[in-house]
């Protein structure tokens, strides 16, 4: 091989690597969304967790954090749909814990799915019940979607400003008896969600 040629090849070589070596740097592209759900908590129960209600020198208050993928800025939890809408039915990725060691309170709700069209609300998670252990439950109804916008576009389902109302289920994982409960029907915050395909 003439020197000449050696050397464009090395070169050539040499880019390639270089090449190579950029392309793993570079952040993968972002995993498709087709839409998504901001909740933003009821405040009494944001304030209620985050209280210190142990009294000074005890053990702090209260979290609420989110569930991975989902996201929590006070008072609200986003959370991303990584797959089409089946249906009328959305599955987000995610949802939020709260803990209040105090209170031996430790709720979660993940894995939110939403009908659009009956407005059921369906997570997966854990709670402790009263005087009892952590419990699991899965893909149960915890809350119905009223009132709000309801609109649809030809790629996505729109609810704006929707109220969730606890389901009996959905109240018997915040029941702290007689300390404080919530009761079917009540109001859990706001919502607005985005369903798409
Ligand atoms: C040592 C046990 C507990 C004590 C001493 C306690 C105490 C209290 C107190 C004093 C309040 C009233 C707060 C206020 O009005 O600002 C309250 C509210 C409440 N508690 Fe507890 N609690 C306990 C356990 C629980 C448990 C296990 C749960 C189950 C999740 C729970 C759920 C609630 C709820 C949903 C409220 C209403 C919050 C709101 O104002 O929206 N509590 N609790």
């Amino acid at each position: 091989m003439a020197r000449s040629t050696k050397v464009r090849a090395r070169l050539l070589l040499a880019l390639g690597v270089v090449l190579s070596m950029l392309l793993f740097a570079l952040p993968s592209a972002a995993s498709a969304s087709y839409g998504s759900v901001d909740w933003t908590l009821r405040s009494s129960w944001v304030t209620y967790i985050t209280t210190n209600w142990a009294g000074p020198g005890t053990p702090g208050p209260g979290t609420i954090t989110a569930i991975s993928p989902g996201r929590y800025t006070r008072p609200v939890v986003h959370v991303e749909q990584p797959s089409p809408i089946v249906g009328t039915l959305a599955s987000y990725d995610g949802g939020f814990r709260s803990q209040l060691p105090a209170h031996y309170i430790d709720v979660s709700i993940d894995d939110i799915r939403i009908n659009f069209t009956s407005g059921a609300v369906f997570a997966t998670g854990s709670y402790v019940p009263l005087g009892g252990s952590a419990t699991s439950y899965s893909d149960q109804q915890i809350a119905t979607l009223s009132g709000g916008t309801q609109d649809g576009g030809s790629r996505q389902l729109l609810w704006f400003d929707a109220v969730p109302r606890l389901t009996a289920f959905g109240a018997t994982i915040f029941n702290g008896g007689s300390n404080g409960s919530y009761r079917t029907g009540d109001a859990f915050g706001t919502l607005t969600a985005v369903g798409g395909w």
